[in-house]
């Protein structure tokens, strides 16, 4: 796992944003993995703003979210297919139909969680995905006790990621208690993995995932398995580590061959 540190927010949007369209633009075909929450509006805000400078296409890339809320319209403000419009899909030239995300509103979930993993196969696998990590260590739904090695399907929600998400939803009570995530295991399958963790409320998953045991409490302790895991926090988000890791300008310094799609 390579942690590189970023004085703030913002620096850590830029840098992985940077990074992001510097790869789609060596790989046209590239297929995405994306992430939604509020970590990610910044990053969305930095390459909408590189593609509309010219800096990078997405007109051949296909993306594969990690999740969706089961059972809530998509067209509600607080779905993640909405995020992704607004944020994402609306704002570049990525088709739309180019844009995958995990149907919460079939009425086969089973099934659905079937044909998410079979249409990841059929693009060839994910070559980089985007993550976040949630306050208690979680990756995309994969709450605290989630398989390791699991696949795309229904979780039930966390207390605490309830209360997390209650502010897009407005009171606990209307906040969905199952989604449709991709799996851990779908996630360590990705040739190369970004995280972004930014804010004092992430500092204690930060720790544990990068300098913690490799433990299913904290499901992005995984990372620490992933031959290609990048992981960039903020200052705030960094302030229980006790190890040294380089700076977003020392990063920058360095040819990027070196550190990343190394034996992609
Ligand atoms: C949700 C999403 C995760 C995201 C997490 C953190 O649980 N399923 O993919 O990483 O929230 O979101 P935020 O960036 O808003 O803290």
């Amino acid at each position: 796992m390579k942690v590189i540190r970023a004085r703030d927010y913002n620096q850590m949007c830029s840098f992985a944003a940077h990074f992001v369209a510097r790869e789609v633009r060596n790989r046209p075909e590239m297929v995405l993995g994306l992430a939604t929450g509020r970590t990610m509006q910044g990053f969305y805000r930095e390459v909408v703003e590189r593609h509309r400078a010219g800096a990078v296409s997405f007109a051949r890339v296909r993306t594969f979210n990690l999740d969706e809320y089961v059972n809530l319209d998509s067209n509600h403000p607080a779905s993640f297919h909405s995020f992704m419009r607004w944020n994402f899909v609306e704002q570049v030239d990525l088709p739309p139909e180019n844009a995958n995300i995990p149907d919460g509103n079939s009425d086969r979930l089973l099934d659905a969680s079937a044909k998410y993993e079979a249409d990841i196969r059929a693009a060839g696998g994910i070559d980089l995905q985007v993550l976040g990590i949630g306050r208690n260590g979680h990756i995309a739904f994969n709450e605290p006790g989630s398989s390791l090695t699991s696949r795309t399907r229904v979780k039930r929600l966390s207390p605490e990621t309830i209360l997390a998400n209650t502010p897009d939803f407005g009171d606990p009570e209307s906040v969905p208690r199952y989604v449709i995530t991709m799996g851990i295991g779908t996630v360590m399958e990705a040739r190369f993995v970004l995280l972004l963790a930014s804010g004092s409320s992430k500092s204690r998953a930060v720790e544990q995932m990068i300098e913690g045991p490799l433990t299913a409490q904290c499901p992005a302790s995984i990372l620490q398995m992933h031959p290609h895991a990048f992981v960039v926090v903020d200052e705030a988000a960094a302030t229980r580590l006790n190890q040294t890791y380089e700076t977003v300008e020392e990063i920058l310094a360095d040819p990027y061959e070196e550190y990343f799609w190394e034996g992609a």
